[in-house]
C-alpha cells in the first residue's frame, strides 16, 4: 500500500501543472482545484521517489519528460462512466435515427460510423455497440463501424479489456447480458467480459481532443463526444465543436453530455435533440 506524498503543493508548482494540463489537454484546472491536483499526484510523487513538486515539475520539463506528462493527465483526468449512462441517447439512436437513416446506407452498401471520442474505460462504446448489434440483428444488410478514444492510455486498456465488476454492468433488458457478455470464473469471479465478437468489432485508440488532425475518418454518422467539454473553456469547446463538425458526414449528429449544451459557442449544427446536434446536409 502506498500513501500519498505529504510534500506540500506550492503555488508555483500548482501554477506550472495546471498551465502544463491545460496546454496538453485543454482541461482547464480553476485555483480552488489544489486539494484535487495533491490528492490525485500525491501517490504519483511517492512512488517516483520525490518529496517536492517542484522536483516533478522539473521531472516534466526534462529530455525524460514526455511520458510523465502522459502519466500526469492521466491521473488529473476525470473518467466517470457508466453502461447506457444518459440512456434517452442511446433510446433516440435506436428509435429514431437508426430507422431513419438504415435504407439509405443499406442502398449505398455503406456501413454507419460512429466514434466515441472521450470514451473513457469503454461503458459508451460498449453500450453503443450493443445498441447498433441488436438494430442489425433485425434490418438485413446493416452493418456498423465503432471507433473508440481517449486521452488515458490506462483507461484505454480497460477498454479493450472490456473486463468490468458485475454490479457495473447495467443494461436496459436481461436478454443482453448473455447475449453480450461472459461471467467471470475463478479469479474472474465477480466479473463480465464483454464477447470478443463485440470487443473486435471496436477499434480503440489514443486521440487527444486537441491534437492537429484525428486518424479517423471524416465522415463519422455519429459522434459520441460526451461528459468531457465541461473541462474545457468556451474558447476550447468552441474549437473543439467545429474541428468535430469537420469529422460529420453531412447530415451527421453529434452528441453532448446532458449538461453541456453548447450556448455560447459559435458552431455551424442545428439542435436536433436535446444536446444532440445535426451537420446540416
Ligand atoms: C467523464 S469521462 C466521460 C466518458 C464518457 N464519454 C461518458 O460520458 O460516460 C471524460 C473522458 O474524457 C477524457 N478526456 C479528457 N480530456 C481529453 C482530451 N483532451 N482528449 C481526449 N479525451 C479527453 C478523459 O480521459 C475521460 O476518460
Amino acid at each position: 500500500m502506498q500513501f500519498p506524498s505529504e510534500a506540500p503543493l506550492s503555488a508555483e508548482a500548482y501554477d506550472f501543472l495546471a498551465r502544463l494540463i491545460y496546454e496538453r489537454s485543454r482541461i482547464r484546472l480553476g485555483p480552488d482545484k489544489h486539494s484535487l491536483v495533491s490528492g490525485r499526484l500525491g501517490q504519483r510523487l511517492r512512488h517516483l521517489g520525490l518529496n517536492d513538486y517542484w522536483d516533478y515539475c522539473k521531472l516534466l520539463q526534462s529530455p525524460v519528460g514526455e511520458g510523465e506528462i502522459g502519466e500526469l493527465i492521466d491521473l488529473i483526468s476525470t473518467n466517470h462512466t457508466e453502461f447506457f449512462r444518459e440512456q434517452a441517447h442511446f433510446d433516440l439512436l435506436d428509435r429514431n435515427i437508426l430507422p431513419a437513416i438504415a435504407n439509405r446506407l443499406v442502398l449505398a452498401q455503406r456501413p454507419l460510423r460512429v466514434w466515441s471520442a472521450a470514451a473513457s474505460s469503454g461503458e459508451e462504446v460498449y453500450s453503443l455497440a450493443i445498441v447498433l448489434a441488436e438494430f442489425a440483428r433485425l434490418r438485413s444488410g446493416f452493418s456498423w463501424q465503432l471507433e473508440a478514444s481517449d486521452i488515458s492510455m490506462r483507461m484505454l486498456d480497460r477498454c479493450r479489456r472490456g473486463i468490468y465488476p458485475t454490479d457495473r454492468v447495467n443494461l436496459p433488458s436481461p436478454e443482453l447480458l448473455p447475449r453480450y457478455f461472459q461471467r467471470g470464473f475463478d479469479e474472474r469471479e465477480g466479473y463480465y467480459r464483454v464477447k470478443a465478437e463485440l470487443r473486435q468489432k471496436i477499434n480503440v485508440q489514443y486521440i487527444n481532443l486537441f491534437q492537429p488532425s484525428y486518424s479517423i475518418g471524416r465522415g463519422q454518422d455519429v459522434i459520441f463526444c460526451r461528459n468531457v467539454m465541461i473541462y474545457f473553456d468556451v474558447e476550447s469547446r468552441e474549437w473543439l465543436v467545429n474541428r468535430l463538425t469537420e469529422y460529420l458526414a453531412p447530415g451527421g449528429y453529434l452528441f453532448v453530455g446532458h449538461s453541456e449544451s453548447l450556448i455560447g459557442v459559435r458552431h455551424k449544427l442545428r439542435a436536433a435533440w436535446p444536446s444532440v446536434y445535426m451537420r446540416p446536409e
